[in-house]
């Protein structure tokens, strides 16, 4: 088979995004955008991928890693110029290679296969991806002769009315004949009105040497859409999370408002769990079936397991057994490890503590750097006291235990299993098993106190 290149194009700053961040790293349903890309070229199984990088390439190039291999573009002199920093690597080779902006993260590997396969079959030195706009502005126009045959691509700065009014878009991805289009960009100028070196210019010039160039029109349009703005950037987060939202509803989970609700692309859910309005599910996060994940919850880099329900609570780097039940309004703060059946109610947070099976804590109490074991309840407003100002220390709490309401554990302590700590306690120093502990102050009563109040 013919060997395929994508070159993916990122070295743009975006100076209609006005911002400190490189255009390509801005995400798309949590992902940047060149990442989305890069994901659907790895998908359509292209040999080799390069990726044209200019200013700020340190991070485009962290963020992608192994997964490309990289030309710098010193200056942004156009597109046509940023193809040919993919000279060295690419100009000798015998293949087809296709071009991708950065800025087109709703671009999908289906599609790039079905370029690919129009441009094979027609025989073509050039194909260029085209779509029906409604509102073309900003875009290449595609210019087709009286025959219907693609002539050349105007860009909008340099389009006379009568070819501005064309509806039908350049999408900024193609399909060309590799050699063929080494040897057509040393061709390309810059009198134009941006003063830019044009990749679509290599259409025109193909053509006019007797080359078949040719077009392929998106079904879908939607994936035309090149994020240039912030305006751009809110549509395609728009549409992508319309389409995974879709894709979780097909496989099986209730989503009340796919509108409303935000699930980034890594994230996988199982069939009959519900997902009320305002949620947001994050990066490699893993939900099991039979969930429920109450509004305004968000849940980042989670595994949860089947049947938790989650109400109205913030869960970060954490695992959550089955059965359990969460919130509402607490926080799981990363290293959070929940087993089976563990009851968390409300404004409860936790921070690095495992909390063993059927353990309850209910209200208003702070577990951070603790092993708890199974069964044990924990009184409303407890505090795990893990800081003494310069290092963090652990708490152990064993099976069985029951920890009065209002009880302050300075760690590092052991509090062993069938115990009970009084409400109020301060406790200091290890509880052995099946002790009471009781450390607070006793009350006094000042008999008849009330005559000497100044008041009186
Ligand atoms: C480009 C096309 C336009 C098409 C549109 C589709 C050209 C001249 N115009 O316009 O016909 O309708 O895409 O979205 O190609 N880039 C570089 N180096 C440069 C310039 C750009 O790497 O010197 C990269 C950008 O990072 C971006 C992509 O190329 O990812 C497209 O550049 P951009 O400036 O966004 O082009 P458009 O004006 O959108
Ligand atoms: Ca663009």
């Amino acid at each position: 088979m013919n060997p395929k290149y994508a070159v993916v194009l990122a070295a743009g700053q975006g100076t209609r995004m006005k911002s400190k961040l490189y255009k390509v790293l801005h995400p798309v349903a949590g992902k940047p955008m060149v990442g989305h890309v890069v994901d659907q070229a790895e998908e359509a199984k292209m040999d080799r991928i390069v990726t044209v990088v200019g200013v700020g390439a340190e991070k485009v190039q962290e963020y992608l890693g192994e997964r490309s291999e990289y030309v710098i573009q010193e200056e942004q002199l156009g597109t046509a110029h940023a193809v040919m920093q993919a000279k060295e690597q690419l100009a000798d080779k015998q293949g087809t290679t296709l071009v991708i902006c950065g800025d087109t993260p709703l671009l999908t590997a289906d599609t790039l296969n079905q370029l690919a396969m129009h441009h094979e079959m027609n025989k073509a030195k050039a194909t260029v991806l085209t779509a029906y706009a409604q509102d073309p502005t900003g875009y290449g126009r595609v210019i087709r002769g009286e025959s219907g045959a693609v002539e050349k691509i105007v860009e909008q700065k340099d389009a006379s009315t009568e070819e501005a009014a064309v509806k039908e878009i350049n999408t900024g991805t193609y399909c060309f004949d590799n050699e063929a289009l080494f040897a057509t960009l040393e061709k390309v100028g810059n009198e134009n009105a941006q003063g830019e070196y044009y990749l679509p210019d290599v259409i025109e010039i193909l053509k006019n040497e007797g080359g078949i160039v040719s077009a392929y029109q998106l079904e879908n349009k939607e994936e035309a859409l090149g994020v240039n703005d912030r305006v751009a950037l809110a549509e395609a987060n728009r549409v992508m999370r319309a389409r995974i939202n879709h894709a979780h509803m097909k496989n099986g989970v209730s989503i009340i408002d796919p509108v409303a609700t935000y699930i980034e692309r890594d994230v996988q859910i199982g069939a009959d769990t519900v997902i009320e309005p305002n949620v947001y599910l994050k990066g490699k996060t893993l939900i099991g079936e039979d969930c429920f994940i109450g509004a305004h919850s968000v849940i980042r880099d989670s595994r949860i397991a089947n049947g938790v329900s989650i109400t109205s609570s913030t869960i970060e780097e954490s695992t959550i057994a089955n059965g359990s039940d969460i919130g509402p309004n607490s926080h799981l703060r990363p290293g959070s490890d929940l087993k089976e059946d563990v009851h968390i109610g409300n404004y409860v947070e936790i921070k690095k503590a495992s909390i063993g099976k059927n353990t309850k804590i209910g209200h208003l109490t702070y577990v951070g750097d603790a092993e708890l074991g199974e069964n044990i309840n924990v009184g409303c407003g407890t505090v795990f006291v893990n800081y003494d100002g310069k290092d963090k220390h652990k708490a152990i709490v064993k099976d069985n235990s029951f920890i009065g309401c209002n009880t302050n554990l300075i760690a590092p302590v052991t509090v062993e299993e069938n115990t009970y700590i009084a409400a109020g306690s301060t406790i200091t120093d290890n509880v052995p098993s099946k002790a009471l502990a009781i450390a607070r102050a006793r009350q006094v009563n000042k008999e008849d106190y009330f005559k000497n109040m100044p008041h009186k």
